[in-house]
């Protein structure tokens, strides 16, 4: 699938973008192992997320919905769960596969997981070892990617474990090994990454012991269903909030979005360049923060990214690059190696992407030199089915002399399934190309 894009928009009204993933992933996990149900509101039906919630049904738990965002979990608690009848795909979800790998060690039965083109090149080492570490067996390919396979009942035991690189992925797949594990499971990580599985696991009433950056959990206790109200994803909202940035005359708000500090680094980011975003009505739902965000257009300016932003922004550089591309002077990021191995490339992706709308974009090993510039061209641009590259490009058309296609956008489904109607909506001239259309095209003209 192809995005055309066609230069110019502004961005107007309010919006709510869909429920966070990271947070509907944890929802749909812990829910499981949970003893009594768990009511979901708000729930992102796309499709990394319902990937999650397939593999639990496939392990026998009875889950109805999503109906316009709602979940009901019927937990099986920490030993219910059965042996699904054949592999776990999940697609292009990284999250779900290094989750899935912690909590799957501490089950008496294998599971073998699996991804698209994509996850099965992603590493898979960092959770694979650590989990080692704790007793727990898991098979990978060559080089530690997809296919794997975790073998089920293995004693675990906790370790005091120090993570190289700051992950909130590797976190929660120990602290998931640790409800299962003999002892004490404490993660120091480098610096501060999401925590919402803390969170959720102190929310479903489990003992979780935060001190700094390092957090233990002891194993064999029990988890409480209950509710879980998703707010809108940060994630999702930064597309809007760089949008809206950018776009002269634009003035837009943002609904209930989560707000939890470990995440809200895109907006610390806009505004040292800037930006001009206020943050509304803060209250707090379900033991996270949330706000409504209103976002005028202004002008921004480059700057150094403060390194230690990067993991709280860590999902936003995409179209944080878009924001830096038309920005006075130059942005520097810095200590962001980790965006090689997201979904894509992301420096890589995005510095190829720029260029060829005649941004001067200088990949680096660990991050980006963008030189800002009024406007640019338009073009062809590839997403390298990275859904963020995708939905970050469509930002960059407001700025665009010409119309900007995008290709291999189907993926923009995992985490924001509606964009092209929404930011329709909200002053994006946005419509789905797709090969049909241009070979239509091509046999129409003389
Ligand atoms: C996520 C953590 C981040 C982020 C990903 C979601 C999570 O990954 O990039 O989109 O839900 O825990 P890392 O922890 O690998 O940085």
């Amino acid at each position: 699938m192809e995005f055309h894009v066609r230069p110019g928009g502004v961005l107007r009204g309010r919006l709510r973008v869909p429920g966070d993933k990271s947070i509907s992933h944890r929802a749909i996990m812990l829910g499981a192992l949970a003893e009594g149900e768990t009511r979901i509101s708000g729930f992102l039906e796309g499709a990394d997320a319902l990937a999650t919630l397939r593999t639990f049904r496939a392990m026998g738990v009875d889950i109805d919905g999503p109906h316009q965002g709602r979940v009901t979990v019927q937990g099986v608690g920490l030993h219910g769960l059965r042996a699904p009848e054949g592999p776990l795909d999940l697609g292009n979800s990284g999250t779900s596969m290094r989750l899935l790998c912690g909590l799957l060690a501490g089950q008496s039965f294998d599971t073998t997981l699996t991804g698209d083109a994509s996850l099965s090149r992603r590493p898979m080492r960092r959770v694979i070892d650590p989990l080692a570490a704790m007793g727990a067996v898991i098979e990978s390919g060559q080089g530690g990617t997809a296919p794997l396979t975790v073998r089920g009942g293995q004693p675990l035991h906790g370790i005091d474990y120090e993570l190289p690189v700051a992950s909130a992925q590797v976190k929660s797949a120990l602290l998931l090994a640790g409800l299962y594990a003999r002892g004490r499971t404490c993660v120091t990580e480098p610096a501060p990454t999401r925590d919402h599985t803390e969170r959720m696991l102190a929310g479903f009433g489990y003992p979780v012991q935060q001190e700094g950056r390092r957090v233990c959990i002891e194993g064999g206790g029990r988890l409480r269903g209950g509710e879980i109200e998703v707010p809108a994803d940060i994630s999702s909202a930064a597309f809007f909030l760089v949008g809206a940035s950018i776009a002269e005359g634009s003035d837009i708000t943002l609904e209930h979005v989560g707000m939890n500090p470990t995440r809200t680094g895109v907006v610390e980011i806009l505004r040292l360049m800037g930006a001009d975003i206020q943050v509304l009505n803060e209250r707090e739902v379900g033991g996270e923060p949330v706000a409504d965000l209103r976002v005028r257009s202004a002008p921004l300016k480059g700057i150094a990214i403060p390194e230690a932003l990067v993991p709280l922004a860590i999902d936003e550089f995409p179209v944080l690059f878009i924001a830096a591309a038309c920005a006075e002077g130059e942005t520097l990021l810095t200590g962001a190696e980790e965006l090689r191995v997201k979904e894509s490339d992301r420096i890589a992706v995005m510095a190829k992407g720029l260029t060829s709308l005649g941004v001067t974009a200088e990949p680096q090993p660990d991050g980006m030199r963008i030189v800002g510039q009024p406007d640019w061209s338009g073009g062809r641009v590839h997403s390298h089915g990275d859904h963020r590259i995708a939905m970050a490009f469509t930002m960059a058309a407001t700025r665009a002399r010409e119309p900007i296609e995008i290709e291999d956008c189907a993926n923009v489904n995992t985490s924001f399934p509606g964009f092209v109607e929404l930011a329709g909506d909200a002053g994006l001239a946005l419509s789905r190309g797709d090969a049909e259309r241009r070979a239509q095209q091509r046999s129409n003209s003389p």
